[in-house]
């Protein structure tokens, strides 16, 4: 008889990623429950969705992360916690580890990450560091309380910064002109979101990730900007104008804008003009989910572009 699959809560279900997470955990066939939060009841839409989801086979608990009992409650019900909190929420998820610490039978915690290596960017500026040393204070304190994890280290979501060619805040290819960071040359890894999901689920029961860092570089797609322009180009069959930026241009447009896209603009800093997602992956904390998972066919950047068509 086949093992019984670990069953997974997921919190944050409706989100970007949550909800590619619940349809990911549903394909493995892990029993999949979700944190319905009361606050979810007043959302339309993430009603429909919490529905959605249901319907496809997932199970609803409610609770709260402000509601102590109705979090252990939920714990006790499951084996793995898959959190996708939101950037802007991440230390919310101090009262779920502290909760989990307390239910003490969680065998895997995946918290809120999803994006670059936090403990490789202790330098990053401002203000694009505060969801980093917040997901390092999460991670410290998960390790501080002995919980057995799993850090998904994503790097560009596809949608994101792939559909736009990493123009800020445009998430379909331009078809006449595109800004260019630098020479464009600095190697990005570009990750569709269903792939995220998919790579994240395969390892939260998998030994090989116990207390890892798993970095997800599909190895066809880590591309430079240019590359990634150039494949569009092939797709579509024409040249796109490029305005070449320099990174002081870009640092000195940043004041102007708001927050959000301070933000990404810092960044944007990091990964196209500096080269930081451009690293080998080390021991003895650092794995690679392409590497862990061959047989897996992921999205190709091409593959990706070829949807926009
Ligand atoms: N690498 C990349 O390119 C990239 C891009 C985007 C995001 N990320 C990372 O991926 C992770 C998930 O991001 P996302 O974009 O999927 O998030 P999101 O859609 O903005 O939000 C995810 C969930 O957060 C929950 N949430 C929001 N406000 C809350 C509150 N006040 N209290 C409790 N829960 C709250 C909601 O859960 P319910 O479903 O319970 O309502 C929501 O569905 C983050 O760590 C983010 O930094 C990485």
């Amino acid at each position: 008889m086949a093992e019984a699959k670990d069953r997974v809560l997921i919190t944050g279900a409706t989100g970007y990623l949550g909800r590619r997470l619940v349809k990911a955990s549903l394909a493995l066939g892990h029993p999949t429950f979700l944190l319905f939060r009361p606050d979810t009841a007043s959302d339309l839409a993430r009603c429909q969705m919490l529905m959605e989801l249901k319907m496809e086979g997932a199970q609803l608990l409610q609770g709260s992360l402000d509601d102590r009992d109705s979090l252990i409650s939920a714990l006790k019900q499951v084996d793995v916690v898959v959190s996708t909190i939101a950037g802007d929420q991440i230390l919310q998820q101090l009262k779920l580890v502290e909760a989990i610490k307390e239910a003490g039978t969680i065998k895997r915690y995946l918290p809120s990450e999803f994006g670059m290596d936090v403990d490789r960017m202790h330098h990053a500026m401002p203000p694009g560091d505060k969801v980093f040393s917040e997901k390092r204070i999460v991670r410290r304190a998960i390790e501080e309380a002995s919980i057995p994890h799993t850090y998904i280290s994503a790097n560009c979501f596809a949608g994101i910064f792939l559909a736009g060619l990493a123009q800020l805040a445009i998430f379909m290819p331009p078809r006449d002109h595109v800004n260019v960071y630098g020479g464009g040359d600095k190697r990005c890894i570009w990750v569709a979101e269903e792939d995220v999901a998919m790579y994240a689920m395969l390892s939260v029961d998998d030994p090989r990730t116990l207390n890892k860092v798993v970095y997800l570089r599909p190895p066809d797609n880590i591309l430079s900007q240019m590359e990634v322009i150039e494949i569009w180009e092939r797709v579509i069959g024409r040249k796109l104008s490029k305005t070449f930026i320099s990174e002081d241009e870009w640092l000195s447009q940043m004041d102007k804008m708001p927050p959000f896209e301070q933000s990404a603009m810092a960044h944007f800093c990091h990964i196209f003009y500096r080269g930081e997602l451009d690293f080998e992956v080390e021991g003895p904390h650092g794995v690679d989910g392409s590497e862990l998972y061959p047989h897996y066919k992921y999205v190709t950047a091409q593959e990706y572009l070829k949807r926009f068509v």
